[in-house]
């Protein structure tokens, strides 16, 4: 906190503007209009802009190592999280970099404040008039020509260069919302079929899946939670609403061992909203919160609603972060089954974004993003030759699922994505691994993705015709939208566990599953497809279609010694 009572000390205080002649570079820049957006020409200059800045923060590197020491089992720090405030002191910017920017604002007669506890962020709201001087650009209006939305940006702008070492970036600039599919994984089946009550193994599982599939397939328990204090969050964005009378639905026929009055809280990001209307009812929001309820049997589920004050998904994205990381206590599992294909996010933005899932991973927290759906295509993106990774997949500090399908042998779908990040560098945790891996297959797909970044996804769980409910009836979901929650509410009823005998949560995953790759079902049947290719297939250990596999929570419980 620190920091910030600085940072509000300097914002208050007059200041005696130290200018050197002050050359202007190219901050980021695109070199075209990206795909699927139309130029309107040049935004008019009294529009307001609510802009973002992310100032450079002190120490990453130390956040990295920070990381891996609570996250690595065989380190002697694991489960031992961090604070708030330990974390706070990684991410706070330098005094140095806070006056220089201040300085740069109040030169240019404008003021902002902080957007998060530890000042890395500043929000400031100015025309667009203002913003073309201060950036030495000119904003234009872009249409986005698959939804009629129109975005404020920027092919490039410029900063002093004095703030070289200070800015890391400023949004909304050169990051456009998503094309086709912007904001979800979503790709419902609607079907007249009812879902039948059952509680043992059903011969429907092989038609559809419920839970009581999941829990035959996976050993997924039953029985309530225990810890009060063990939660489970889903995001909400994009103005998808969970409804509780299809909630309450779900839990009437495919939970009849559960209190059908079970449900979730709502929090509020952004002026976030849940209205009841059924015409508002979304696939996406009801699976997801219908997935966390109904599997990870009475763990206390959040739903939190991002927007509507929110301009965009990428600032929906970073708002639902920014107040996870002011939570003095943030649940314990983020399930998010929205992304966007790496490319339309700047190198800058993507990296800032990735580092504050570090955040929260360093304090306990498991982030877990659903890889896509449109196999080595990223989002559905038919027209590629070089496969497309997703993010927040390619984030090296999240858990990223894909999909699988069918029980005999379960195997991975063509849509689960997977693939390797063109701007994250490979992790360690992952390496021998991804070798393994790359040795399998050999030549295959060489040149179409980058062998030495991060690979995804890193686990997977069902995801084709899954029944859930919406508008009243019986539904069914496909799509790495369905398997996200369902890892997570494995990962949530693993913490309960853990918790009843005083042990801290997984927090950042990954370190513990590929040292333990014994507690999954290895997948190695399927393919993703994608490009016009046959994609990557699934192989024997880790492959970039189903990861290192299904849970197994026996397996889990037994190497957490539970
Ligand atoms: C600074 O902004 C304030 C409020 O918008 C305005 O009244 C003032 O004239 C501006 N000063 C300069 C030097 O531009
Ligand atoms: C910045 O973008 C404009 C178009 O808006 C273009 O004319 C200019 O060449 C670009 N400058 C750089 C350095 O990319
Ligand atoms: C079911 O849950 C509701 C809401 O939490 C609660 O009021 C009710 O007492 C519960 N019923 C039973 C039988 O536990
Ligand atoms: C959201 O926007 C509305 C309309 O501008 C405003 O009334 C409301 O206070 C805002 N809510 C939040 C939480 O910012
Ligand atoms: C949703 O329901 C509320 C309250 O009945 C109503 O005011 C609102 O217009 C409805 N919205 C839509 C989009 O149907
Ligand atoms: C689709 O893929 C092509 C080739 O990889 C890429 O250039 C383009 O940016 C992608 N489009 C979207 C919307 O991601
Ligand atoms: C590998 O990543 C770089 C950026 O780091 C990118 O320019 C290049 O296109 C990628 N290669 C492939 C085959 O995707
Ligand atoms: C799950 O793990 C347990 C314990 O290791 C093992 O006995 C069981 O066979 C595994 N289940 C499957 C489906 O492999």
């Amino acid at each position: 906190m620190s920091q910030f009572l600085h940072l509000l000390t300097i914002l208050l205080t007059p200041f005696i503007i130290h200018r050197a002649a002050s050359s202007s570079i190219v901050f980021e820049s695109l070199n075209s209009i990206p795909t699927g957006y139309a130029d309107d020409g040049p935004a008019p200059v009294d529009s307001v802009l609510s802009l973002r800045v992310a100032l450079v923060q002190n120490n990453v590197a130390g956040l990295h190592d920070a990381l891996y020491a609570v996250s690595d089992p065989s380190s002697g720090l694991y489960g031992q999280h961090l604070s708030s405030l330990e974390v706070e002191a990684f991410v706070a910017p330098t005094l140095d970099t806070v006056a220089a920017v201040v300085a740069w604002l109040l030169t240019n007669n404008i003021s902002a404040k902080p957007a998060t506890p530890s000042g890395d962020w500043l929000s400031l709201s100015i025309t667009v008039g203002a913003a073309n001087t201060l950036l030495a650009t000119t904003f234009h209006s872009y249409t986005q020509t698959s939804t009629g939305e129109t975005y404020i940006r920027t092919l490039n702008y410029s900063l002093p260069s004095e703030l070289q070492n200070h800015v890391e970036l400023v949004h909304p600039t050169v990051s456009f919302p998503g094309a086709a599919t912007p904001n979800g994984l979503i790709s419902p089946f609607r079907t007249s079929r009812s879902i039948p009550r059952s509680t043992t193994i059903p011969a429907e599982c092989a038609k559809y899946i419920t839970p009581a599939c999941l829990q035959a397939l996976y050993a997924i328990p039953t029985t309530l939670a225990t810890q009060p204090s063990n939660q489970i969050a889903v995001s909400g964005f994009a103005g998808r609403y969970a409804n509780l009378a299809d909630l309450h639905l779900f839990l009437t026929t495919l939970r009849p061992d559960l209190n059908s009055s079970t449900t979730f809280t709502l929090q509020s990001v952004d002026g976030g909203i849940n209205p009841q209307n059924a015409s508002l009812a979304s696939g996406e929001a009801n699976f997801d919160t219908q997935y966390t309820v109904g599997l990870a049997s009475g763990v206390p589920t959040t739903f939190i609603s991002v927007g509507p004050n929110s301009t965009d998904t990428i600032m929906e994205f970073l708002d639902i972060i920014t107040y996870l990381v002011a939570m003095d206590q943030p649940p314990q599992v983020l399930t998010t089954s929205y992304g966007f294909n790496e490319i339309i996010l700047s190198p800058a933005l993507a990296t800032n974004l990735c580092n504050a899932y570090a955040q929260l991973g360093a304090r306990g927290v498991s982030i877990l993003f659903g890889s896509g759906d449109g196999g080595v295509a990223g989002l559905a993106n038919s027209t590629c030759t070089d496969f497309v990774p997703t993010f927040p997949s390619s984030c090296p500090f999240v858990t990223s699922v894909g999909a699988t399908t069918g029980l005999n042998p379960e195997a991975a779908t063509t849509y689960s994505s997977g693939g390797f990040s063109n701007i994250f560098t490979m992790p360690s945790y992952q390496s021998a691994a991804v070798a393994q891996y790359l040795d399998t297959i050999g030549s295959l797909n060489a040149g179409k993705y980058n062998a030495t970044s991060r690979a995804f996804p890193d686990v997977s769980a069902q995801g084709t015709n899954v029944g859930f409910a919406i508008d009243g009836a019986a539904s069914l979901m496909t799509g790495t939208s369905c398997s996200t929650p369902i890892f997570s509410s494995v990962i949530a009823l693993l913490n309960d566990r853990l918790g009843a005998v005083g042990r801290p949560p997984l927090g950042f995953l990954n370190p513990f599953l590929y040292a333990n790759p014994g507690v999954f079902n290895d997948i190695t049947h399927g393919s993703n497809v994608g490009c016009g290719s046959t994609g990557f297939p699934a192989e024997v250990g880790w492959d970039p279609v189903t990861g290192l596999g299904t849970p197994n929570f026996t397996a889990f419980l037994n190497v957490l010694g539970l």
